[in-house]
């Protein structure tokens, strides 16, 4: 890459907080051999898998960078429904109707394992819980404005004009020739939705829980949406130059698959500029928040330079 080299590891201060994460997302699940006993198997399968649980450290890294010190235990509660909604997204993906993956986190995906009506209801599952965190956690009274801006936002970035929506352009743009003038558009669209408003949104959810301003949040969410499209360019170039030993998901499925990606449309080179281009963005994006050097910018590094 040019210039500066990628970081492959999450900032230590996220790092130090994976635990927790996990922690978070046990209290949160049904509890092991709770019934349906296949539903609540899969949907424990599947989140408890790993992963890289960076959805609820971006809300924690939001949180931060708006001036929270060590988060309360609320906040953690929060930020973990963000990678129950991700878990979702992910179990939906592989199914055989959409990427028809069978591996993932390294582990035979959920359909592969417990049949597709389970991991279909898994999926449903784990979003209605996500949402009924986010309606339940931080508690009280004095909370319930921002509850209820978090579960709208929330709404918005998984529909029709957020994840769903970018799904369904990218399983539109398979296998299909898209005209020169709007590849790079459409696939830069299908990106920024698919993708990039999960992660926006979880930083935004992470700034709006310490009661960031207006012109704070617009600095975060312009942060997001430059991080976001900066990790899916990543994923796109990690299906092509990493094992799927490495990755815990097949590797090599996009071009297999006729995918609308970064490397399918630039080239390997020209997705590696790209690339380049996306962090200097996210890096300018976190200079405005947080001056030269910091956690955003760690965070950027990581989403560039990740073997996985
Ligand atoms: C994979 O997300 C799906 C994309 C949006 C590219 P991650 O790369 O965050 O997957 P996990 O959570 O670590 O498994
Ligand atoms: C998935 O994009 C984005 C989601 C909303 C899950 P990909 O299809 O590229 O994700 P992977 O490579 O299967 O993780
Ligand atoms: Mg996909
Ligand atoms: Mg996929
Ligand atoms: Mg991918």
């Amino acid at each position: 890459m040019t210039g500066e080299k990628a970081g492959a590891l999450l900032p230590a201060a996220l790092e130090n907080r994976r635990r927790d994460v996990e922690g978070a997302l046990l209290a949160v699940l049904p509890r092991e051999g709770a019934e349906p006993a296949a539903l609540v198997a899969a949907m424990r399968y599947s989140v408890l898998a790993g992963g890289k649980r960076l959805r609820p450290l971006l809300f924690l890294a939001g949180a931060e960078s708006c001036g929270a010190e060590r988060l309360p235990e609320d906040a953690l509660e929060a930020a973990v429904a963000l990678e129950l909604l991700h878990t979702y997204s992910l179990i939906h993906d592989d199914l055989p109707c959409m990427d028809d993956d069978a591996l993932r986190r390294g582990r035979p995906t959920c359909h592969v394992v417990f049949g597709e009506a389970t991991a279909l209801l898994a999926g449903d599952a784990l979003q209605t819980l996500g949402f009924e965190v986010l309606a339940t956690r931080p508690a009280g009274d004095s909370r319930a404005a921002r509850r209820s801006d978090a579960i709208a936002r929330t709404a918005r970035a998984l529909g029709v004009l957020g994840m769903a929506g970018g799904q369904a352009l990218d399983l539109g743009a398979t296998g299909v020739e898209i005209p020169e003038p709007e590849r790079a558009s459409h696939l830069r669209r299908i990106h920024a939705l698919k993708t990039g408003r999960l992660i926006r949104l979880s930083l935004e959810l992470g700034a709006l829980h310490t009661g960031a301003n207006a012109d704070r949040l617009r600095g975060v969410s312009r942060y997001g949406d430059a991080l976001g499209l900066l990790f899916q360019i990543a994923d796109d170039l990690l299906d092509v130059t990493q094992t799927s030993e490495t990755l815990g998901k097949t590797a090599g499925k996009d071009s297999a698959q006729e995918k609308l990606t970064y490397p399918s449309v630039f080239g390997l080179e020209g997705a590696f500029q790209e690339r380049d281009l996306a962090l200097a963005a996210a890096r300018e994006a976190a200079r405005e928040l947080e001056g030269d050097s910091g956690l955003l910018a760690g965070l950027a590094m990581f989403a560039a330079g990740r073997d996985r």
